[in-house]
């Protein structure tokens, strides 16, 4: 391809543009967010920068630029098609109450169009901007502007907050956007008039970049405006060069090609069998974004490794569902470890941790294949043989202790399991298999680490169940804005991180720990049931929500004191807890504040 632009082009233009606007580059953050218990990865370039998008000074200025690599796992089963990615890169151009609409539009325009920069022809660019509703008032300040830059109002749509209100949560900084488009001029589909960007999915446009004019934060119920205006934006790196690069897929951009080629040498197909069969092109696809993915995750600073629980669980499910897929695909699993070399090469330099952790991602690679090789074949079996006693009984439900057993002894993760079945024409009974989880969690205590619980004493549990109270004490006090940042358990006391912007008075502390001695000595009962994700939501639950894996969360209930998504273990009435006090509440770091408490 002549005059290709690649990942490394494309992330330097971008980051030399914004800074001869002023802009400083700061480095890509860690995948796993730090200070924030609520989501396991980073899902979006704003994520690292909550903080200082709600007030707090950034060190390196009011205008930043960046690429920070992002982890969706979220519709893991749409990867495959021409866009879903588990990975992904996002470049950003970040105004903390520095510039606004204005420049930030006007800026997007001149990077999108001019002929040193990206050379997109005006018309192919079509934008959305916010309808209005009872929180911001119609955009037509971003409309105005686009339009001055010669955007005509036909290809401007203005639309509601379900496309045009950016929030990376349920709580946070967030605000109305404008969208922009690429038009991929493919023939036009059946909507005729209707088929507009933003709106219409019928491939034709191509979202690549979303400008958020963050000027609100959203606490609980309540919006409120920040003190200052910020602008996040958010570039898709791998859907910008498939549409720049006029490819089909974001898979025949440069930053996949190295492992697309080495994965058809390695199994021996040729592009064109592969592409002919929807199939094995979906196996490919499937192969190449989770070895990403499995590669970033094993290489991030804050190391990772595979494990049931939390993100080595999500690292899991990627590289055993990869492993499936290269049976299907007729590749040894061997070859697709180590195929990560390509990933490597493409991505060292941009990210030169995956270089420092070089070795550690291939030894982990591999000691997961390794274990997973001796089980999957057997673990199939049985699932092959239960089909069979299945249809022969004339029934389409596996039972959930098979389930259960295959993610047990044969490490067959429940989504696999499920995936596989229904391959099989089956369903899973989810319920049966959850009360079996369930009861296994109770007997093993094997979820320890989420609960930053450091062993599984009954002391600690005490003091785990005290943390939950602690937690609910300080919103009932301080407000609803509180949320855990970190919890640090021992057999001898607890330590709580919670967002707070100042000390908290002797008042406040002594209320607090009345609120949480008044639900000990009521003797509580601590109840847990196991629910979607959306319903925990809906029952008002605080607590861990995004990205968890199989979108069914723990939700622990005392009483009518708290609620919270959490992996247990609690003792079973506060009662066991016991005498319980504050002894110190400090400062941990900006706008965090800690508390030490112990119980007697
Ligand atoms: N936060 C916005 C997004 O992820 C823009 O960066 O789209």
């Amino acid at each position: 391809m002549i005059n290709e632009l690649t990942a490394d082009d494309l992330r330097s233009r971008y980051v030399k543009y914004f800074q001869e606007r002023g802009h400083a580059i700061v480095p890509s953050a860690s995948l796993i967010p730090e200070n924030d218990p609520s989501v396991l990865f980073t899902t979006a370039g704003m994520h690292p920068l909550i903080p200082y998008l709600l007030g707090r000074p950034h060190p390196a200025g009011k205008r930043l630029v960046d690429y920070q690599k992002c982890v969706r796992t979220g519709d893991i089963e749409e990867v495959g098609d021409l866009t879903h990615l588990t990975f992904f890169e996002m470049l950003g151009n970040w105004s903390l109450g520095d510039y606004f609409k204005q420049e930030s539009i006007s800026w997007s325009h001149g990077f999108l169009t001019r002929p040193d920069c990206l050379a997109i022809p005006a018309e192919r660019i079509y934008v959305s901007v916010f309808a209005g509703n009872e929180i911001a008032p119609r955009d037509n300040e971003a409309s105005d502007i686009w339009q001055s830059l010669g955007i005509p109002l036909s290809r401007i749509n203005f639309l509601s907050a379900e496309h045009n209100w950016w929030a990376v949560g349920p709580e946070g900084p967030c605000g109305p956007d404008t969208e922009i488009f690429i038009d991929t001029s493919r023939k036009p589909c059946s909507r005729g008039n209707e088929c507009l960007a933003g709106l219409c999915r019928c491939g034709r446009w191509f979202e690549i970049w979303n400008n958020v004019f963050m000027s609100y934060n959203r606490k609980g119920n309540d919006i409120t405006r920040l003190k200052v205006n910020n602008v996040d934006t958010g570039m898709g790196m791998e859907r910008t060069l498939a549409v720049l690069n006029s490819v089909e897929s974001v898979y025949e951009t440069s930053t996949f090609r190295g492992t697309v080629d080495r994965l058809l040498r390695d199994s021996g197909r040729s592009r064109e069998e592969v592409y002919a069969k929807p199939g094995l092109n979906r196996a490919l696809r499937v192969l190449t974004d989770h070895l990403r993915a499995a590669v970033f995750i094993l290489g991030d600073e804050r190391s990772v490794t595979p494990s049931n629980h939390g993100q080595g669980y999500v690292l899991r499910r990627l590289i055993r569902r990869a492993i499936r897929f290269c049976e299907q695909f007729g590749l040894s699993a061997e070859r697709w470890v180590e195929a990560s070399d390509t990933v490597l090469a493409a991505y060292g330099e941009a990210y030169p941790e995956l270089l420092t952790n070089t070795e550690r991602i291939h030894e982990e690679l591999r000691l997961e294949f390794q274990r997973f090789q001796k089980t999957l074949s057997r673990g199939t079996a049985l699932l092959e043989e239960q089909f069979a006693s299945l249809r022969a009984a004339g029934c389409n439900i596996l039972p959930g202790d098979v389930a259960f057993r295959l993610f047990d002894t044969y490490g067959f993760p429940i989504e696999f399991t499920q995936e596989l079945a229904q391959e099989g024409g089956v369903s899973v009974d989810l319920d049966g298999y959850r009360a079996r989880f369930e009861n296994h969690r109770e007997k093993s205590r094997s979820a320890a680490a989420k609960s930053g619980l450091a062993d599984e004493s009954q002391e600690s549990i005490r003091y785990h169940t005290a943390t939950h109270l602690l937690h609910a004490g300080l919103r009932k006090v301080l407000g609803e804005h509180v949320q855990q940042k970190g919890s640090n358990i021992t057999r001898d006391r607890l330590r709580f991180d919670f967002n707070h912007p100042r000390p908290m008075t002797r008042d406040e502390i002594a209320e607090v720990e009345a609120f949480v001695q008044a639900a000990i000595d009521r003797a509580l009962p601590v109840t847990h049931e196991m629910l979607p994700c959306e319903k925990a939501k809906m029952s008002g639950a605080i607590g861990l929500f995004e990205d968890r894996y199989g979108n069914d969360v723990t939700v622990y209930t005392i009483g009518d004191v708290s609620k919270e998504v959490c992996a247990g273990p609690h003792v079973s009435n506060t009662r066991e807890i016991g005498k319980f006090e504050i002894e110190k509440e400090q400062s941990s770091s900006s706008g965090v504040r800690r508390i030490r408490a112990i119980i007697r």
